[in-house]
């Protein structure tokens, strides 16, 4: 059960307009991809950044402006890139290959070239998976010059939740290098998006303060450069919480363990990826009034790995209580239904016609679930 203080997203919006007005965000919709927030930012007049076609198709169908969309993948399937062609939306790159792609499907769209920042990232790291170094930036510049493609501006982001403005100011120093390069080539860029990882806390005034002070000495306003960011977690995360029922209890020895309604594979994804700290508060009974134990939260499955909290210090549960976890609000359950927009692919069962001859006299004549296998089927690829 997720619980939502829209409110709180305002707010949320509020700081991050009073600190970095001249910094547009548009919001990572991977990050809680709800229809009332998507629709609640749009009408706030926030972007969008969408990880994929279905990302993109769900924003406008919350009446976000194709204008007000940056794809943001560097590389994307040929379908996503003609539906991206269809709707008009800006796109990121980082590689060759990526490039004639778009050169041949959607030659005229706008383009950001994704910078790689893995020496500067900080919290969840995306590595080497996306971005190019410099020396292949400089070369990915001059390409898109070569095939008359629209390179508007540059990208970066300094790792998911990373908190941190020097990774960004490291980042943002990157850029200018690109840019100034990009200029003494008479190519004219536009737009230079920071990305993401900023963290609605304590550290997010200083950090904002920092990453003001460097954009405008790197991109005054006479280079005529409209910076804009991508920030997920920034708006959501401290807005929802997660209520479940305890429906499994153990006490062995001086230890206690636990069983909740999601886990890892569930709600509590992110715990995949990222260190989660979060102490759970008992709805139906005071703390004061129960043993402390340390203990263990397990999800539903009967996995192993499935494990929520490992060994911290909680009043004693009983069966049936209800727990309250707080700050769920990014990469939480509506992620876990498909991370992207990418939805529970669809599954088609398929049987060679030898193994079928083979076992097709053992079946029972009468089961229903082989029905379908009966008549042989051209495969559609
Ligand atoms: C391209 C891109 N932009 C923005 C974000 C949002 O990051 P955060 O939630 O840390 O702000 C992500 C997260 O994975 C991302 O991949």
């Amino acid at each position: 059960l997720g619980m939502g203080l829209f409110l709180q997203v305002v707010r949320n919006l509020q700081l991050w307009t009073k600190q970095l007005p001249q910094i547009r965000p548009y919001y990572a919709m991977k990050c809680n991809p709800s229809q009332p927030v998507v629709q609640l930012l749009a009408s706030l007049g926030v972007g969008f950044d969408c990880a994929s076609k279905f990302e993109i198709e769900s924003a406008l169908k919350c009446g976000v402006k194709p204008d007000d969309i940056l794809f943001a993948v560097p590389c994307k399937m040929s379908s996503h890139i003609e539906y991206a062609c269809r709707t008009g939306v800006r796109m990121t790159f980082d590689n060759v290959d990526e490039l004639h792609k778009i050169k041949r499907i959607h030659p005229t769209g706008k383009l950001l070239l994704r910078l790689n920042v893995t020496d500067f990232e900080k919290g969840v790291k995306f590595g080497d998976k996306f971005g190019a170094s410099m020396s292949e930036a400089r070369k990915l510049t001059l390409l898109c010059k070569e095939l008359n493609l629209n390179l508007v501006g540059i990208c970066f982001h300094p790792g998911s939740g990373s908190d941190s403005s020097e990774a960004t100011r490291n980042c943002l120093h990157r850029c200018k290098e690109l840019y100034d390069f990009a200029t003494s080539n008479e190519i004219h860029l536009k737009i230079i998006d920071i990305g993401g990882g900023f963290v609605c806390g304590e550290n997010f005034i200083e950090i904002s303060e920092q990453v003001t002070a460097t954009v405008g000495k790197l991109f005054p306003p006479e280079t005529g450069v409209t910076v804009i960011a991508e920030p997920g977690r920034f708006f959501v995360k401290n807005a929802f919480g997660f209520v479940t029922p305890v429906h499994g209890k153990a006490i062995v020895g001086d230890r206690a363990k636990y069983y909740i309604g999601a886990g890892v594979f569930s709600t509590f994804c992110m715990t995949l990826f990222e260190k989660f700290e979060r102490i759970p508060e008992n709805l139906s009974r005071k703390a004061e009034k129960c043993d402390l134990y340390s203990s263990t939260v397990y999800g539903p499955t009967c996995a192993g790995v499935d494990v929520v909290l490992n060994n911290i210090l909680l009043p004693e549960a009983q069966i049936g209580d209800w727990w309250f976890f707080d700050n769920m609000g990014a990469y939480s359950s509506l992620v876990s239904l498909g991370f992207n927009g990418y939805m529970v692919l669809k599954t088609g069962f398929y049987i060679s016609q030898d193994i079928w001859n083979e076992i097709s006299e053992k079946l029972d004549p009468d089961c229903p679930l082989f029905e379908q296998y009966r008549q042989p089927q051209k495969l559609d690829r």
